[in-house]
C-alpha cells in the first residue's frame, strides 16, 4: 500500500462505511478504508475494484501511514465507547494538523468533549451528522458538519462532491464549531420521529374510519407525494404498502409486528428541549408512542378489558382529504419545533447557526427530505430572527387552510378511540402557542399557594405573595 497517497480514510467499514467510500471514490477522490474484521476489508476490496482508486486494510499503521497529510479520516462506528476507543487507536499514528471525522450520531456532549481533548493535540475533530441511510450514503446523503471553520477548507471539496444536491446545491455546509453538526442531525432525527409517527397515525386512522386497503394505501400516499406533501417519508409509506414477499399474497407490511425500535436520538432530542425549555410536543410523544408500541403484550391484555367499538365509518374520498390536510399541518407544526429548538440551541451553546441553510441541506438526502423545506429556507432567509415558523407570514395560509381538516381528523380519533398523539400534540401545540392568555395564572396561584412561590400580575409590575388561606 503507497505511502501519502489516499486522499480520504474511512473507519468502520460497515454497510454504510463501505457505502460512503465508494461514494468518496466515485467522486475522484482517492481512498483507503480500515477496519479491524478482515471480511469488511475483503468486502470493500473487492467490490471496489481498483486499489489505486479504493483500497482497504486491517493495519492501523499501513491505513494512516497510507494517507495525504493533512490526513483526513471519517469514522463511521456505532456512538458511543467504541469512537473513543477508535480515537486512542489512531491518535499514537496522527500527526499535527491532522483532521478526525465523527460521522455517527454521537452525543453532543461527547463531541464537544472530544473535539476539546483532540485539539490540545493539535488534531481538528468534526461531529459531522450523515443522514439517507446505506443508499443515501452511497449515492449522495445529506452531511452536518461541526467543528473548527478553519479546517472545513481541507474538507469541503471531498463533501461537496459526495453529498446529495438540489437544484445543483450540494446538500452540506460548516453548520457551526464544537458540536454544532451532531446537534443538528439530533434534532433532524427527533424532527424524523414526528413524521414517521405522523405518517403512521394517518395509516391508523384510514385504515380503520374508512377501511383503505394496501393498494389504495399505495395509491393515496402515492398522489400526496406528488403534492404538497412530497417528502421521502411519505414516497418510502407508498412503497411500502404495495410490497409482497416473493411467493406471498399478503403485503409484508400486514406480517410486521407493531413495536419500533429506537437508538435513542429521538429521545435526546426530546431531554435536551425540555433542558433548553423548548416545547416539542410532537417530537416528545413520538418517542411515548414508541415506548408504548413496546408494551405489546400488556397492550393487548388492556385492549381485552377496555374492548374498542367499531370506528364510525367515514366516507374515502371525504377523509383522504382530510387526512391530506390533517398531515401537512403536522409536518409543519414538527418542523416548527425542531427549527424552535435549533434557534434556541444556537444561542445556548454558540454555536451561530444559519437556520435557512439548515433547511436548504435538508432538501435531499436526509431521511426528513420534503418539499416544505423549501418554504421553510425561505422564510428564514426573508427572516433570519424568525422566532417560530408560525410567524412567518408564508406560512399562516398553509397553517389556516388546513386547521378544520386537522381538528375534524383529531376530533373523530378521539371520539372512535383511535390514538393520534401526533397529531393531537400538533394542533394543541398550535391552539396554545396561539391563545394570548393561557390559564397558567391558576398554576402560578397554586405555586403561591402551597409554596410561597410568589406570582406576577396583569394590573402591576413586581413579584406578589398572597397569604391564601
Ligand atoms: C438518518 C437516520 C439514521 C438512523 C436513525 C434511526 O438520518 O439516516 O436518522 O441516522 O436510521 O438514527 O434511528 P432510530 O433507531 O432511533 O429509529
Amino acid at each position: 500500500m503507497k505511502e501519502s497517497y489516499y486522499d480520504f480514510g474511512l473507519v468502520g467499514l460497515g454497510v454504510m462505511g463501505r457505502n460512503f467510500i465508494l461514494n468518496v471514490a466515485d467522486k475522484g477522490f482517492k481512498a483507503c478504508g480500515y477496519d479491524l474484521d478482515t471480511k469488511q476489508v475483503n468486502a470493500l476490496v473487492s467490490e471496489g475494484g481498483d486499489p489505486s482508486k479504493v483500497n482497504a486494510t486491517d493495519d492501523i499503521t499501513k491505513f494512516v501511514a497510507s494517507l495525504q497529510a493533512p490526513r483526513k479520516i471519517m469514522m463511521l462506528v456505532p456512538a458511543g465507547k467504541i469512537v473513543d476507543s477508535v480515537i486512542e487507536s489512531l491518535l499514537p499514528h496522527l500527526d499535527k494538523n491532522d483532521i478526525l471525522i465523527d460521522g455517527g450520531n454521537s452525543y453532543f456532549t461527547d463531541t464537544d468533549r472530544r473535539e476539546s481533548y483532540l485539539s490540545s493535540r493539535d488534531i481538528y475533530f468534526f461531529g459531522a451528522g450523515v443522514s439517507g441511510g446505506a443508499k443515501g450514503a452511497r449515492i449522495g446523503p445529506s452531511i452536518m458538519p461541526g467543528g473548527s471553520k478553519s479546517a472545513y477548507k481541507e474538507v469541503k471539496a471531498i463533501f461537496e462532491a459526495v453529498a446529495a444536491t438540489f437544484e445543483g446545491e450540494p446538500c452540506v455546509a460548516y453548520l457551526g464549531p464544537k458540536s454544532a453538526g451532531n446537534y443538528v442531525k439530533m434534532v433532524h432525527n427527533g424532527i424524523e420521529y414526528g413524521l414517521m409517527q405522523l405518517t403512521s397515525e394517518i395509516y391508523d386512522v384510514l385504515k380503520k374510519a374508512a377501511e383503505l386497503n394496501n393498494e389504495e394505501l399505495h395509491e393515496l400516499y402515492g398522489a400526496w407525494n406528488r403534492g404538497r406533501l412530497q417528502s421521502f417519508l411519505v414516497e418510502i409509506s407508498s412503497d411500502i404498502f404495495s410490497k409482497k414477499e416473493d411467493g406471498d399474497s399478503k403485503p409484508l407490511i400486514d406480517l410486521i409486528l407493531d413495536k419500533a425500535k429506537q437508538k435513542g436520538t429521538g429521545k435526546w432530542t426530546s431531554q435536551n428541549a425540555m433542558d433548553l425549555g423548548i416545547p416539542v410536543p410532537t417530537i416528545d410523544v413520538s418517542v411515548s408512542m414508541r415506548e408504548i408500541s413496546a408494551l405489546k403484550e400488556q397492550r393487548m391484555a388492556a385492549e381485552k378489558l377496555y374492548p374498542k367499538k367499531m370506528p364510525e365509518p367515514v366516507e374515502k374520498e371525504k377523509l383522504g382529504q382530510m387526512a391530506e390536510g390533517a398531515l401537512y399541518f403536522s409536518f409543519i407544526m414538527t418542523y416548527a419545533q425542531g427549527m424552535h429548538q435549533l434557534s434556541e440551541a444556537s444561542k445556548e451553546y454558540s454555536y451561530e447557526l444559519d437556520l435557512a441553510t439548515i433547511a436548504k441541506i435538508w432538501r435531499a438526502g436526509c431521511i426528513i427530505r420534503a418539499g416544505l423545506l423549501e418554504d421553510i429556507a425561505i422564510a428564514y432567509q426573508n427572516d433570519p430572527e424568525l422566532e417560530n415558523l408560525l410567524m412567518a407570514s408564508s406560512f399562516t395560509d398553509k397553517i389556516k387552510s388546513t386547521l378544520d381538516a386537522t381538528r375534524e381528523l383529531v376530533a373523530y380519533g378521539v371520539t372512535n378511540a383511535i390514538p393520534l398523539p401526533g397529531l393531537s400534540n400538533s394542533l394543541a401545540y398550535f391552539d396554545a402557542y396561539s391563545s394570548g392568555r393561557l390559564p397558567l395564572n391558576l398554576i402560578q396561584a397554586q405555586r403561591d399557594y402551597f409554596g410561597s412561590h410568589t406570582y406576577e400580575r396583569l394590573d402591576k409590575e413586581g413579584s406578589f405573595h398572597t397569604e391564601w388561606e
